[in-house]
């Protein structure tokens, strides 16, 4: 996207109508008030971004979003394609770091550790901050394997015949790791008696909930949604859904999606990105799809324009 659709400098009026000028289908130049997103909650801030900004290449794709995520609870993102919201969600556990031509400024703390400093450990991080994609993409290996497979490479749990000759087998370790994170994903029930069979046999709506339960299983404490449930029925939607609400007790829940009634039914709080990567208003969930104050962001919410 460009940067020439809206501009911050110019609150543009027309000076014969005092009414906001029109630029492109549904937005005005309104300018974007801090107390727009200074949301306020009670608890602690699990992740914080500052002044952050990601360019691809001379491409702007967020400009100085400044955003407090508080922990234990669902955080929507939402807003048109192409506004950042994937690009923001990935600065949270540096996934960016993969894309060459992707360049970040800003900071972003995690519990008060800035993340983007030297010496970071990614694993580490991304094992801490945990992500799940819009298309289910389990391991073409066994159900088990999927969730054992990260631990058993990271050296958190070993088995076979030489771990059991030095007398380190985690086996049981093993087996109480994947039954946890496929309870916790809401799976176990329906896959206890098949944990060998290969995990793309499962459904979309159970790759899904595989996946997170893959995420689980390196006991995260934030979790990165990025339209987990835009490629499943409305079934399998709603059992991610009612899965998302009971994690957001133990875990901080950051979810992208372009469904608004999604948004509106599972998150406690909203942040509304529009086109050019900024980040216009954040608040609680309620305030902002009943009462927002931006007119854009009203304008977007009610359809007429994204
Ligand atoms: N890997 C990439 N390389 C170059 N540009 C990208 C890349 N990913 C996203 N972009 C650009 O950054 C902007 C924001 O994209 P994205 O974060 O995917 O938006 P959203 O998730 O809201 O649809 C878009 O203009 C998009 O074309
Ligand atoms: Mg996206």
């Amino acid at each position: 996207m460009s940067e020439t659709t809206q501009s911050q400098e110019t609150s543009g009026t027309d000076s014969s109508t005092g009414q906001p000028l029109q630029t492109v289908a549904g937005e005005t130049e309104e300018e974007t008030r801090p107390e727009w997103i200074d949301y306020r909650f009670d608890g602690a801030a699990k992740l914080v971004s500052e002044d952050l900004d990601v360019f691809y290449g001379d491409d702007h794709a967020i400009k100085g979003v400044s955003m407090e995520i508080p922990e234990k609870s669902v955080t929507a993102l939402i807003g048109p394609s192409g506004c950042g919201k994937s690009t923001f969600l990935r600065c949270l556990n540096r996934m960016n770091d993969r894309i060459k031509s992707a360049r970040i400024d800003g900071s972003v703390t995690l519990d008060g550790e800035e993340i983007y400093q030297d010496g970071v450990n990614l694993v580490e991080l991304r094992k801490r901050v945990g992500m799940v994609f819009q298309s289910p993409n389990p391991f073409p290996k066994s159900i088990r394997d999927n969730i054992s497979y990260g631990p058993r490479k990271h050296g958190d749990i070993e088995t076979g015949l030489l771990a059991r000759l030095l007398g380190r087998s985690n086996e049981e370790e093993e087996e109480e790791l994947v039954e946890r994170s496929l309870r916790q994903a809401a799976l176990w029930d329906e896959v206890k008696d098949r944990l060998d069979d290969n995990a793309l046999g499962l459904s979309g709506g159970q790759q899904q909930r595989l996946c997170i339960a893959r995420a689980l299983a390196t006991d995260p404490q934030v979790l990165l949604m990025d339209e987990p449930a835009s490629a499943l029925d409305p079934i399998a939607t709603s059992k991610i859904e009612d899965l998302i609400h009971d994690l957001a007790e133990e875990y901080t829940v950051v979810i992208v999606t372009h469904n608004m009634q999604q948004a509106a039914r599972i998150s406690d709080q909203t942040a509304v990105f529009l086109t050019g990567g900024e980040l216009v208003e954040y608040g609680d969930t309620d305030k902002i799809f009943e009462n927002p104050e931006s007119q854009r962001v009203e304008d977007y919410i009610t359809g007429k324009f994204g």
